[in-house]
């Protein structure tokens, strides 16, 4: 199982060093991915199934992009996990399926692991399952699929950060009809919590959460390390 957690706009130096230290004190099978602000990374320590990795990226080893982080500079932190299209980044920042293509072969192109991110909004949801998987295979366009550092996060928008998690049922939909064209680990996201991680991980076809709000308490992110870790 791959248990994610997504720190967005949270922690600073200090305490994402003290979560880190803590997770990385504990044992576990799971696979633990800990994306923190960029001014947080810094040369960890880690145990082999922990890895700290990116939010987000410039796609580009450096250059003149102001206000940007290119590769140069994440290559300094040895990090070779990122995050790419999450709904944050789609919805809130603005950026397009052409802008996130980019981001992937770049990444795809440095060999590092890829977390990508998909889901429907709230609007398309209401349409039923046909709407949401056509607007889901939407966003894999020019996405390869095939490739071996992919791992997929079925987010749908309406459950990210909002406490309403998607149904247990609405969850395998999804990841069923993903299942059937992709190989590569799928996870879940959108208000997983400490209470509803177990079903959602006994869900077949979901291999791990990515996790956001619920797991900046790093008491919390350890207990569902530790549910992973007893399935
Ligand atoms: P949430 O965020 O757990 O706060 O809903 C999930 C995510 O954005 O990855």
């Amino acid at each position: 199982m791959i248990i994610a957690s997504n720190f967005k706009t949270n922690h600073n130096r200090a305490t994402t060093k003290e979560f880190i230290d803590f997770i990385n004190t504990q044992h576990f099978f799971s696979e633990v991915r800990i994306f923190p602000p960029f001014t947080a990374l810094d040369d960890f320590d880690l145990t082999p199934n922990i890895k700290v990795g990116a939010q987000n990226f410039f796609p580009v080893q450096k250059g003149s992009f102001t206000g940007e982080i290119g590769f140069e500079q994440l290559d300094e932190f040895d990090i070779d996990t990122v995050l790419i299209g999450h709904s944050e980044r789609r919805h809130i920042l603005g950026e397009t399926q052409k802008s996130i293509c980019q981001k992937y072969d770049f990444a795809k192109a440095k060999e590092c692991e890829i977390v990508y991110c998909v889901g429907e909004p709230q609007e398309i949801r209401k349409q039923g399952i046909e709407a949401v998987m056509s607007y889901i295979w939407e966003q894999f366009d020019s996405i390869d699929i095939n490739y071996e550092e992919l791992i997929v996060a079925y987010e749908p928008v309406w459950a990210i950060g909002t406490g309403l998690s998607a149904s247990l049922d609405d969850i395998k939909e999804v990841l069923d009809s993903l299942r059937a064209k992709i190989k590569v680990p799928l996870l879940y996201g959108g208000s997983v919590k400490v209470e509803t991680i177990k079903d959602i991980l006994n869900i077949e076809n979901c291999d791990g959460v990515l996790v956001g709000t619920a797991s900046w308490d790093v008491k919390n992110f350890s207990k569902m390390i530790e549910i992973s870790d007893n399935l």
